[in-house]
C-alpha cells in the first residue's frame, strides 16, 4: 500500500507525521455530495454501491486523506434485522420500535452477503479502485448504540426510553443486545473479507450510561464482538463519546485505538493508559466552523499536546464534520497535518 501511515500508527510504529482522516468526511458540507443527494434519498444512496463508492471517494479526492471510510450508516443493520427505517429532515426514524420479547423474536440475524448489504459490494469496489493507495475503513455501531436507536426510534439527548427498557426488562434487553452483537459480528467479518483493512466501531451513546450499567449492558457485548473479530487480524478503532468515566474499562479492550471526543486532554489519556493503546481525535468539530488561521493553530496545538505523537496517534475530529463546515477549513486542518513533519524538522 502506497500510504500505510494509518496502519503504521495503529500498529504503534513510528511515523513521520500523524495520519489524518475525518469522521463524516463524506457528507452535506460537500457540494458534490449535495448534488447527488438532490437526486437520491439517503438510504438509497447507502444501498447503491456505485453511488456509495463515488461519495466515499469525494473527500479523498479533495483532501487526500490517509484513509477512505465506506459511505453507509450505522443504522442499516437494524433495518436489515427487520426495522422500518427512514431518514427525515430531523434524522433517523424507526417506525416499528422494539418494546418487548415478541418484537425481539421477530428480528432476524441477517446473513451478511452482498445482497443483504450493498455496502459490502461498495467496499469491494473501493478496495479495487483505491485499496493500493490507502486503507479502506469499514464500520458499524456498537451493540449498545444500536440498541438505543432500536428502542427509542430516533436521535435523542438522553435516550430515556432505551434506558427504561434496560431497567424494566433487563432479560429482554440482553436478548436484544445479543442478537445485535451476532448481526454485527457477521457484518463486520464480511466487511473485512470484502476489503476493509481497518474497522471502526461507533459507541456514540456510551456516555449516557453509568459505569455500572455500561458494565452490565454494553461492555460484555462489545468485548465479545471485539474478541470474536480478533482472528481477522484487522486493527479496530473504538469511538466512545463523552465516556471519560468508562475509559479505564474501554482501554482494556483489545482495540488498536480509542477515538476520543474533544473533552479529553490527549496527554492525560496517554499518561493514564500509556502507548499500548493508540489514540485518535479529538479536535472539536465546531473549530472547523471558524477560519483557516484558527483551524491551523488549533490543529497544531492538538498534535503538540501529545509528547509522543509519533507513536500510536491518529488526527481526527472529536465527532463528525458538521454540515455548515466551510470546505477551506477542512483543507486547512488536513494541510496542517501534512506540513507538520516539515515544521518539526525545521523547528
Ligand atoms: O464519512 C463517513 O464518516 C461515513 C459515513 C457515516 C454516516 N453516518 C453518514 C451519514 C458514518 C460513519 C455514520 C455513522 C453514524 N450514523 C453514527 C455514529 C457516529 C456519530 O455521528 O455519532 C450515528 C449515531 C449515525 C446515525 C445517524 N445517521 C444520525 C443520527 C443521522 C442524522 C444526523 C445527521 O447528521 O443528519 C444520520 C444521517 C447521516 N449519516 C448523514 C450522513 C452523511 C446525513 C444524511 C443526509 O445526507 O441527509
Amino acid at each position: 500500500m502506497q500510504n500505510d501511515l494509518l496502519l503504521k500508527a495503529l500498529n504503534h510504529e513510528i511515523v513521520p507525521r500523524p495520519p489524518i482522516w475525518l469522521m463524516r468526511q463524506a457528507g452535506r458540507y460537500l457540494p458534490e455530495y449535495q448534488k447527488i443527494r438532490q437526486e437520491v434519498g439517503f438510504l438509497d444512496l447507502c444501498n447503491n454501491p456505485e453511488l456509495a463508492v463515488e461519495v466515499s471517494l469525494q473527500p479523498y479526492k479533495r483532501f487526500n486523506t490517509d484513509a477512505i471510510i465506506v459511505f453507509s450508516d450505522i443504522l442499516l443493520p437494524a433495518q436489515k434485522m427487520g426495522l422500518e427505517l427512514e431518514f427525515t429532515e430531523d434524522g433517523p426514524r424507526i417506525n416499528n420500535l422494539i418494546s418487548n420479547e415478541a418484537d425481539i423474536k421477530k428480528l432476524q440475524i441477517p446473513l451478511a452477503n452482498e445482497e443483504t448489504y450493498p455496502t459490502l459490494t461498495a467496499i469491494n469496489m473501493l478496495k479495487k479502485i483505491a485499496g493500493e493507495k490507502v486503507p479502506i475503513i469499514g464500520f458499524s455501531g456498537a451493540p449498545w448504540t444500536l440498541f438505543c436507536y432500536m428502542t427509542e426510534g430516533y436521535s435523542s439527548t438522553n435516550f430515556y426510553k432505551a434506558k427504561k427498557f434496560l431497567y424494566t426488562n433487563p432479560q429482554a434487553a440482553h436478548q436484544l443486545l445479543s442478537k445485535i452483537t451476532n448481526t454485527l459480528f457477521l457484518y463486520l467479518t464480511m466487511q473485512v473479507n470484502s476489503g476493509a483493512s481497518v474497522l471502526q466501531i461507533f459507541d456514540t451513546w456510551a456516555g449516557i450510561l453509568s459505569l455500572e450499567d455500561y458494565k452490565t449492558f454494553a461492555l460484555p457485548y462489545l468485548k465479545h464482538l471485539i474478541s470474536d473479530l480478533m482472528p481477522l487480524k484487522v486493527p479496530i478503532i473504538l469511538y466512545a463519546n463523552n465516556a471519560s468515566h468508562l475509559l479505564p474499562k474501554l482501554s482494556m479492550l483489545k482495540v488498536a485505538a480509542l477515538s476520543l471526543d474533544w473533552r479529553y486532554s490527549l496527554q492525560d489519556v496517554r499518561d493514564n493508559f500509556g502507548t499500548s493503546i493508540g489514540i485518535q481525535g479529538n479536535l472539536d468539530p465546531a473549530i472547523l466552523l471558524t477560519d483557516q488561521a484558527t483551524v491551523r493553530e488549533k490543529t497544531k496545538q492538538m498534535i503538540q499536546s501529545i509528547k509522543n505523537w509519533q507513536v500510536g496517534y491518529i488526527c481526527n475530529l472529536g465527532h463528525g464534520v458538521l454540515p455548515p463546515t466551510p470546505i477551506e477549513n477542512v483543507y486547512a486542518m488536513v494541510d496542517t497535518v501534512f506540513e507538520f513533519a516539515n515544521e518539526v524538522v525545521m523547528a
